[in-house]
């Protein structure tokens, strides 16, 4: 698939089919994960492949209360977690050098999950992105181990829905030309 269709047609799925993903279509998509940009390439990045029915459940317990993923987490074949070394990205000698503090980190596991998304997609495969939960429950679920945090997780798996249309911004409403404030297009 197009790398702009991919991005335009990707949409969160919330329902699966029970039919497993298997290991080498899995490893296309941690793979393009892998090559996602990082903060002085650091790629502090780690991602547990869960298809345990028991931790699966446990990963959806930690899910808040009205979270409309959690069936899923539940009942997709496969979750990846996202986990991020922490005092690596954003930072030099362990220390941050931008007003952002050490939570680059976030930004640098969201490109990778963003590359693991689409190619799922690519792969007629659904995901969404998770990030409602206890991260410090999961944490010890996964014994993730020091030093890590749990960022996202993701269920994986064959869509079992249509995926329906989420409305985005106007480009005029949040593209500016020269200066901030400045519309694009129209007014
Ligand atoms: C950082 C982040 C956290 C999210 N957390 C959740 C979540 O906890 N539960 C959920 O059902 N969807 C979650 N989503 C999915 C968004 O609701 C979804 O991406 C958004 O509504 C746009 O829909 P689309 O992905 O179908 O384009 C999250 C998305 C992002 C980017």
């Amino acid at each position: 698939m197009e790398v702009l269709e991919a991005i335009k047609t990707r949409r969160s799925i919330r329902r699966y089919k029970t039919t497993p993903v298997d290991d080498k279509t899995l490893e296309q998509v941690l793979e393009a994960a892998r090559w996602a940009p990082s903060w002085a390439n650091t790629q502090c990045w780690s991602f547990v492949v869960v298809r345990n029915s028991n931790i699966k459940d446990e990963l959806a317990s930690t899910l808040s209360a009205v979270n409309p993923a959690t069936d899923a987490i539940r009942i997709a074949p496969v979750v990846i977690v996202a986990c991020a070394k922490l005092k690596k990205s954003g930072c030099s000698r362990r220390e941050p050098v931008t007003d952002k503090g050490d939570s680059w980190y976030m930004f640098d596991v969201a490109l990778a999950m963003q590359n693991l998304t689409l190619a799922a997609h690519s792969l007629g495969l659904g995901t969404v992105h998770v990030g409602a939960f206890n991260a410090e429950k999961v944490a010890s679920i996964l014994e993730v181990s020091e030093g890590f945090c749990v960022v996202e997780m993701t269920p994986l798996g064959y869509p079992d829905q249509e995926s329906r249309l989420t409305p985005r911004k106007e480009l005029s409403e949040i593209a500016f030309r020269e200066k901030f404030g400045n519309r694009m297009k129209g007014g």
